[in-house]
C-alpha cells in the first residue's frame, strides 16, 4: 500500500475508538494528522500518542455539530499546512437506545446535528479547499451497518447513517471529475467507547450483539482504520461513491 508521507489528514472525533486508531495508522504511514475533537483531553491524548511514536500531529478543538466550528477547524488546518489532502469525517454519537415511539425531538435533532450536519458542513469546507488543489483530495465518511439496514431501538442513529451514504454518493458524483474521491465505511459493532455504552444498557447485551455477527466477534478499530487507509491510497484510483461494509459477513447473508 502507498505511504502517506506529508499528506495533510484531517480526522474528526480522533480522540477515541475508530478515529484514534485511524489517526495513529495515518501517522505511522507518514501523514501529518489533524485531530479535530470536541473532547479536548482525549483529542490531546491522541496527539501525544502520535508524537510519542515520533510522528507529527496537531490538535484542533471542534464541535462538528456547529457548522461554524467545523468550517473553522478545516480553515485552521489549511492555515497550518497550506493544503488538505485527506479528510475523515468520523465524529459521531450513538444516541439513546430506545423504541422508535419513545425517541424525542431533542435526541433526534442532536444526532442529526452531529452525525449528518458534521459530515455535510465538514465536506463543504473540505471540498472547497480540495477544488483549489490540482491533486484534488480524498474523503471518507463514517456510516455504519445501521446505514444500510434498519436498527431496531436506534431509529435516529440509523436514519443519520443512511443520510451519510446519501451525502457520500451525491458529493462523489458532483466532484468525480475534479479528482476528489469520496467514500463511506459501514462498520458493524467495533470496540469503542460508543459500543461499550451500548453493551452496558442491559445484561446479556454483548452476547446478543456478538451473535448477530457471522465471524463471531466485534471488529477492532484498527481493522476499520486499515480499510480507511486503503480507500485513501494513491493506487486506489477508480473507487468512489461507495459504501464499504466492514461487518464480519453480516450483510452477506
Ligand atoms: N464502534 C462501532 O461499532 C461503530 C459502528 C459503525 C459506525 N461507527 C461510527 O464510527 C464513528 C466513530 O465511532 P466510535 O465507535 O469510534 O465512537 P467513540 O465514541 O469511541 O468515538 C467518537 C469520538 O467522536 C467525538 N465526538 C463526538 N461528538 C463530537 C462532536 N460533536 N464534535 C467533535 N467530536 C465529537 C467523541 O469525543 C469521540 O472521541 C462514529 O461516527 C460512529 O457512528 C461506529
Amino acid at each position: 500500500m502507498s505511504n502517506f508521507v506529508n499528506q495533510i489528514t484531517f480526522i474528526t472525533g480522533a480522540g477515541s475508538g475508530i478515529g484514534r486508531a485511524t489517526a495513529l495508522a495515518f501517522a505511522k504511514a507518514g501523514a501529518h494528522v489533524v485531530v479535530a475533537e470536541v473532547n479536548e483531553e482525549c483529542g490531546r491524548e491522541t496527539v501525544t500518542q502520535i508524537q510519542q511514536l515520533g510522528y507529527e500531529a496537531l490538535f484542533v478543538g471542534c464541535d462538528v455539530a456547529d457548522p461554524a466550528q467545523i468550517e473553522a477547524a478545516v480553515r485552521q488546518t489549511i492555515g497550518a499546512y497550506g493544503q488538505l489532502n485527506i479528510a475523515i469525517n468520523n465524529a459521531g454519537i450513538g444516541g439513546k437506545y430506545g423504541r422508535f415511539i419513545d425517541q424525542t425531538k431533542e435526541d433526534f435533532d442532536q444526532i442529526m446535528a452531529v452525525n449528518v450536519g458534521g459530515v455535510f458542513y465538514g465536506m463543504q469546507a473540505q471540498i472547497r479547499q480540495m477544488l483549489t488543489q490540482p491533486e484534488g483530495g480524498r474523503i471518507v465518511n463514517l456510516s455504519s451497518i445501521a446505514g444500510v439496514r434498519g436498527m431496531p431501538m436506534g431509529a435516529p442513529y440509523s436514519a443519520s447513517k443512511h443520510a451519510v451514504i446519501g451525502l457520500t454518493k451525491t458529493a462523489a458524483l458532483e466532484y468525480v471529475r475534479q479528482n476528489i474521491r469520496i467514500n463511506a465505511v459501514c462498520p458493524v459493532y467495533t470496540h469503542s467507547t460508543m459500543v461499550d455504552e451500548l453493551i452496558n444498557t442491559a445484561p446479556g447485551m454483548e452476547e446478543r450483539m456478538r451473535r448477530m455477527i457471522p465471524i463471531g466477534r466485534f471488529g477492532q478499530p484498527e481493522e476499520i482504520a486499515q480499510a480507511i487507509l486503503w480507500l485513501c491510497a494513491d493506487e486506489n484510483t477508480f473507487y468512489t461513491g461507495q459504501s464499504l461494509q466492514l461487518d464480519g459477513g453480516l450483510t452477506a447473508g
